[in-house]
């Protein structure tokens, strides 16, 4: 949905819209119009995207005359575009004692459980595993079953089901090949070791979440892995962490998510901020796992944080 509207909504012809993809997908994939769709400039949106055009304002908004990358067009004056500013790759192999992603991190001795469900978004999962791995943690993840619909509706990706092959495909998706440990469970299999409270954890972050699941979480429903799992952490007294993924929220999601919150549930909705100058989606991603980990004292991501006017 989101790469229809984007692809039909593009002006400068056969520019990418960001420098970096934005949902995460390898470079290699960009120049396939399978992924990155050549973009129509005589779209009727295109006229109304003034957005697109450079405000210092909002660094965020993409400038076609700097974009770095596949197709990036030169400026008028024929000089190449200035380099889009990007994050480096993330370390690999890890662990590196010397890595900034270790820098804060103490707790990674026992394992964190990974949700994800169904709701838009998936990029939140990805960053978030990504992070997490460079920082040696043990990941059990475990996605709901319409998480794999998401996948192909969103990126035309199949996940796929058999653990060993969907860890090599969360690894892939999170460009860390080796470094931490990640179990991938099946949605379905409520008698994996985090169905017990007796398999000791940190908590657990659900990342991104459904309405769906905040309302069987919040009626004590354990209808698959992800819900069991979820209602163990509460019954064990751990953390547990949701960021839910909706807007605008009904009134039933808001009790729901009442519900959680007196229940000591921590919630996080993915609500960037703006302070910290985000320069891509990533930056604004990141922004919102960052604080997400804080609230299981997971400090692994380097955020600019607020350090009160200069
Ligand atoms: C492409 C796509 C995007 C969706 N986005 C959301 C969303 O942002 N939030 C949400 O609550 N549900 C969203 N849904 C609906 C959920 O996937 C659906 O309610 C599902 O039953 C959730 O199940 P789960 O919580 O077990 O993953 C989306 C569905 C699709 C196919």
């Amino acid at each position: 949905m989101l790469r229809h509207f984007l692809s039909t909504c593009t002006p400068v012809a056969n520019a990418p819209i960001f420098g970096s993809h934005p949902k995460g997908i390898h470079t290699s994939q960009i120049q396939n119009p399978k992924f990155f769709p050549i973009p129509d400039p005589q779209s009727p949106f295109a006229k109304r995207l003034l957005w697109r055009i450079p405000n210092p304002r909002y660094p965020f908004a993409p400038n076609p005359h700097s974009l770095g990358g596949v197709g990036a067009p030169s400026s008028p004056e024929g000089t190449p575009p200035a380099p889009y500013p990007q994050r480096g790759p993330l370390p690999s192999p890890i662990p590196n004692p010397q890595s900034p992603y270790l820098r804060n991190v103490s707790n990674n001795h026992k394992p964190l459980i990974l949700g994800v469900t169904g709701a838009s978004g998936l990029i939140y999962a990805v960053r978030a595993l990504k992070y997490l791995l460079c920082a040696d943690y043990e990941i059990q993840l475990v996605a709901s079953k319409s998480t794999y619909m998401v996948w192909q509706s969103e990126q035309d990706i199949r996940m796929p089901v058999e653990p060993a092959q969907q860890e090599q495909f969360w690894r892939q998706q999170a460009g860390v090949e080796t470094g931490g440990k990640l179990r991938c469970h099946p949605w379905g299999d409520v008698g994996a070791n985090i169905a017990s409270g007796s398999f000791r954890t940190l908590g657990m972050i659900i990342i991104p979440c459904s309405m769906s699941t905040v309302a069987k979480l919040a009626a004590g429903l354990s209808s698959d892995l992800l819900e069991r799992a979820a209602d163990v952490q509460l019954k064990e007294g751990r953390k547990l962490v949701l960021v839910p993924r909706e807007t605008p929220f009904s009134l039933i999601h808001l009790r729901n998510l009442t519900t959680l919150a007196e229940s000591g549930v921590r919630i996080v909705p993915a609500i960037p901020a703006w302070y910290h100058n985000p320069q891509s989606i990533e930056d604004l991603v990141d922004f919102v796992v960052a604080r997400a980990l804080d609230q299981l004292d997971i400090d692994c991501i380097p955020i600019q944080r607020w350090q009160g006017r200069l």
